[in-house]
């Protein structure tokens, strides 16, 4: 999948950082999601959830660009390359990500082949993800939570929000993608809730365990950065207990699915152990 490949922008400037950008697409997790939760529910591949997908890897991608800007985490290394607006500059990092949300729903606009119906619904599924109650809302509640002592539970929302709801809305949108029906896309919702947190917690314990080669971003980050996280506020063996707690719900979810959803608990480990 390639999914900028299709961008383009009349400003040279914002081309050369659409270019720059599809050098490392990064892991594509959720376009993978997406993938697999539709084929899981149509029973064969489906096409158009190959084109969702990479929508949602533009409001993922967006959302990293706009995460490392100085006045959110201040990262200078991103997919094992200099952040977006350390090898350009600010405003072409905050316009590129402003582009690469608006794509990612004329994406998903004009998918033919998909009913008017579906579309829609995919595109307030991912509307709904990123905007306030979603990822956004999660982004200022982080950048709130730096140097306070939360709890677990506020941490949990926070989580569930900034990086969580996007992954519900990968999920989601590959059950409507392959015409689930409302018990189908309600096991897929939980299953991904649980994954989704899971993914963010193993992301914290990787800030303290991984170096940043292996990254491909800055390792130690969120110490230095005084964030509330998994890891400062379970300890490390704590983050690393509630991960692995969080992977058995979100598999315990499938159950409903047996043997079909193989493909999708391969891909929930994968996400959950990792290292990089
Ligand atoms: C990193 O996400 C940011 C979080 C939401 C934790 P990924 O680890 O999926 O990043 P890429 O897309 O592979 O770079
Ligand atoms: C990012 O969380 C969540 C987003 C919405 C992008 P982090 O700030 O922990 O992600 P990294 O560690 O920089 O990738
Ligand atoms: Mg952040
Ligand atoms: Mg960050
Ligand atoms: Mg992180």
């Amino acid at each position: 999948m390639e999914p900028l490949a299709w961008l383009t922008c009349p400003d040279p400037k914002l081309s050369d950082a659409l270019a720059y950008l599809a050098h490392n697409p990064g892991k594509q997790l959720r376009s993978r999601l997406t993938l697999a939760c539709a084929e899981l529910i149509a029973g064969s591949p489906v096409p158009e959830a190959t084109w969702v997908g990479e929508a949602i890897e533009l409001l993922h991608t967006y959302s990293l660009i706009h995460d490392d800007l100085p006045a959110m985490d201040d990262d200078d290394l991103r997919r094992g390359q200099p952040t977006l607006h350390c090898a350009f500059d600010e405003a072409t990092a905050i316009l590129t990500g402003d582009g690469l949300q608006a794509a990612a729903f004329q994406r998903v606009a004009d998918i033919e082949s998909l009913t008017a119906e579906q579309r829609l619904s995919i595109i307030k599924i991912m509307s709904t993800a990123v905007g306030f109650n979603g990822m956004v809302g999660g982004q200022a509640l982080d950048l709130a939570a730096e140097q306070q002592a939360i709890s677990v539970e506020d941490l949990r929302a926070v989580h569930y929000l900034k990086t969580g709801a996007l992954i519900r809305a990968a999920a989601e949108a590959g059950a409507v993608c392959g015409q689930a029906t409302l018990a189908e896309r309600q096991a897929l919702v939980r299953f991904a809730e649980a994954i989704g947190l899971a993914f963010q917690v193993t992301d914290d314990v990787l800030d303290v365990t991984g170096d940043s080669a292996q990254l491909g971003k800055t390792a130690g980050k969120d110490e230095r950065a005084e964030k509330s996280t998994y890891v400062s506020t379970l300890g490390l063996s704590g983050a690393q207990q509630e991960a692995e707690r969080l992977l058995l719900e979100a598999t315990d979810a499938l159950s409903v699915f047996g043997d079909r959803a193989t493909p999708l608990r391969s891909l929930a480990v994968a996400m959950v152990k990792r290292d990089t």
